[in-house]
Formats: structure tokens, C-alpha cells, sequence
């Protein structure tokens, strides 16, 4: 990439109308597409090695995009303040550097990058250049997450979290990059497990002592199921277990507390349950639609405020250096997990 390093935020008029980028126009490119259009944010460009694929998201734009094939090639044309990284798990690395590189703010897809190293690199150099570099993590914002981390703060300290979550996963993306082996963070755990184990780390909000997991493949060439057991500083013990070939779509994550306990059910054709119940008092419900800024809503605010993303910034809730933890673990039980 030849374009100089961008040193200063990009303060005038058009952070205040950000000109995006879509760079992959697949199943979560239409999520971010629809976010940004609620957001009056600007896409004047498209990035995908897959024609139909374009085609497919500028047919849904109001205004027609700027259409490329290669990330650089899109770089290089020197038209966008920001882009949004919607491509498979092993492209983000490279794709973040390039665009910081041509002085481009990124909004990128969980799990960020599947390497600490990399991850804490990428930040720095976002830091360094003062460009806006956020992950997006669709859980942070979701109503049930928002009250879970609240009530650990009243119920604490935690004794155990357990949390367990299933899919059909298997059967969605059969023969897709997801379950294919060799591209880094292919499997069920680092595309559906990564924001359970995010959420997690913010309920516990200590620093991680313990981890111990077993990964199963199966038939299959990469994981489709995990169980971790993670022990945290100050006690607290977690079991989490991912199932990529559910029946059915579960997700169940249940606090314990000294203080009492707080939990969080749902099925697909079941009414979901939020609760908090204080030890010896009564349960009281949460509100699982009471979400707050999706990640593009404060990405486009961040960069529509004009300010800068240097070293001394305050971070974001969807700051790229609070995705450290997650990725840090993420490598850790890649690299201790017995497999099967
Ligand atoms: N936040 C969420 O809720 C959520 C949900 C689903 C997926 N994701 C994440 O989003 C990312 C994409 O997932 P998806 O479901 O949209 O995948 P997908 O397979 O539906 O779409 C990926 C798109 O990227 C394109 N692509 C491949 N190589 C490219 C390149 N070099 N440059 C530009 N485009 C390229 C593909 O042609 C495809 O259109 C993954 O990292 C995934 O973990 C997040």
C-alpha cells in the first residue's frame, strides 16, 4: 500500500459526514449496511472479490457505490474516511493494517484478529495515526448483555458463571470458510463463541488465571464443539459449552452469586427470561430490547464528533483495546485445548 500515513485525525467536514466503505457484501454486510442507513452514514463504496455479491449490495443502496475488487485497489482510489470490515476472520489482520496504512478509520467484525500479538499491534498503530479502530461485538449493546453486567455488580462476588450455547450451525454454513481448516479461527468457537466468551470477561471483569478445554471436531475439519472451564482471579470459576450441532438455536448464561443470582434464557420458540434475583429478596425482570448504541452508531458518532482517537482518547465501549482480553483468551484455549 503506497499511500502516505495519515498522522491527524480527520477533523473537518467530512468526519462530520463520513464517506464508508462496505468491504465484504455478505450475510453481516447487510446487518452494518442497514445500521449505517439508520446512522445517515454515507456508503459511496463497495469491496468484494464476488461480483454477484456487489451487485447484490449496490442494488440495495439509495445511491449507487463506487464498486471495487480488492481492498487495495478501493484504498488506493483515496475515497473513504472509514470501512467496514465484514470479510472472513483470516482477512481482518491484514485488511485493518492496510487500511490504517492509507489513513482509513475501521469498524471491524468480531473476533477482531485470532492473534494478542497482532491485535495489540493493530491498536497501537491505530493510536499512533489517531484513526478510529472499533470492533464490532453484536452482544455488547443487546439488553440481556447490558443487564447481566449490571447485575454482576450487584450480586458479586461471582462463585460461577456457566454459560452454554447451541446452534445449527453445522448445517448454515457447511462447505463456507467457516468449516474450512487451515484459515485461522475457522470453527465454531471463534465465530459463534467469541461473544459469549467476551460477554463473559466483562460479567467477571478480573483477570483470567485458569483455562482448560476440549475441542471437538467430530466428522468435521474444524471444531464445531467446546467446553472451557476458566478460573479467574478472586475465585470465580466458569463453565462454558458451545454446540455447533444443536438442534436448536439456546442460549443460556446463569450467574451465582454470594449476593444472589442473575440469568438469562432463550429458545427459538420460547419466551426469553432476564432475571435478577438478590439473595432473599424478590426476582425482578430485565428488559432484553432495552439495547444501546449498536457498534456503527457509535463508530459514525465517534467519527462525526470531530475528535481524535489518539493515545490519551477515553475509549469506546466498541474500542478495539477492550477486544485484548477476548482475543488473548481466544489464543490461549486454541492453544492448550485437548482436541477430539
Ligand atoms: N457481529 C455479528 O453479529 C456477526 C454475525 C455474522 C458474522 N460476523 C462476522 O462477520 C464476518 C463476515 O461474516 P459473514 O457472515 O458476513 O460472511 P459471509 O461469508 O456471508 O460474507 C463474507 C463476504 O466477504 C467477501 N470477501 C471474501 N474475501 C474478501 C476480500 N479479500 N475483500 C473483500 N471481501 C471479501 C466474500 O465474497 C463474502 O461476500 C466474520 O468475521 C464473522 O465472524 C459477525
Amino acid at each position: 500500500m503506497s499511500s502516505p500515513v495519515q498522522t491527524d485525525t480527520r477533523t473537518d467536514a467530512h468526519s462530520r459526514r463520513p464517506r464508508v466503505a462496505l468491504v465484504g457484501c455478505g450475510g453481516v454486510g447487510d446487518v452494518h449496511r442497514e445500521r449505517l442507513a439508520r446512522e445517515q452514514a454515507d456508503i459511496v463504496a463497495l469491496c468484494d472479490p464476488d461480483a454477484d455479491a456487489l451487485a447484490r449490495m449496490a442494488g440495495l443502496l439509495p445511491a449507487r457505490p463506487r464498486l471495487f475488487r480488492t481492498e487495495q485497489d478501493l484504498l488506493e482510489a483515496g475515497l473513504v474516511d472509514a470501512v467496514v470490515l465484514c470479510t472472513p476472520h483470516h482477512l481482518h489482520g491484514i485488511q485493518v493494517r492496510a487500511a490504517l496504512d492509507a489513513g482509513v478509520h475501521v469498524l471491524c467484525e468480531k473476533p477482531f484478529v485470532v492473534e494478542a500479538g497482532e491485535a495489540a499491534a493493530l491498536v497501537r498503530a491505530a493510536r499512533e495515526r489517531g484513526l478510529g479502530l472499533f470492533v464490532s461485538f453484536p452482544l455488547r449493546s443487546l439488553g440481556h448483555a447490558l443487564f447481566l453486567v449490571a447485575a454482576a455488580g450487584r450480586i458479586g462476588p461471582l462463585q460461577r458463571v456457566t454459560i452454554s450455547c447451541g446452534e445449527r450451525w453445522v448445517d448454515e454454513h457447511a462447505r463456507t470458510w467457516r468449516m474450512r481448516a487451515g484459515g485461522p479461527g475457522a470453527g465454531f468457537l471463534h465465530d459463534a463463541g467469541a461473544p459469549f466468551l467476551d460477554l463473559l470477561l466483562r460479567i467477571v471483569d478480573r483477570p483470567v488465571t485458569e483455562v482448560d478445554a476440549v475441542l471437538e471436531r467430530g466428522a468435521f475439519d474444524v471444531d464445531v464443539r467446546a467446553s472451557v472451564r476458566i478460573g479467574f482471579k478472586g475465585g470465580t470459576r466458569a463453565d462454558v459449552v458451545l454446540l455447533g450441532d444443536s438442534a436448536e438455536r439456546i442460549e443460556r448464561i446463569q450467574l451465582y452469586g454470594e449476593g444472589g443470582t442473575a440469568g438469562w434464557s432463550a429458545r427459538e420458540d420460547a419466551v426469553p427470561d432476564l432475571y435478577l434475583r438478590p439473595a432473599g429478596g424478590l426476582a425482578v425482570s430485565g428488559d432484553p430490547h432495552a439495547a444501546a448504541m449498536t457498534p456503527d452508531a457509535a463508530f459514525i458518532a465517534a467519527l462525526r464528533s470531530g475528535r481524535g482517537f489518539g493515545p490519551d482518547t477515553a475509549p469506546d465501549l466498541f474500542d478495539a483495546a477492550s477486544a485484548l482480553p477476548l482475543v488473548t483468551l481466544l489464543e490461549r484455549i486454541t492453544r492448550q485445548a485437548a482436541w477430539k
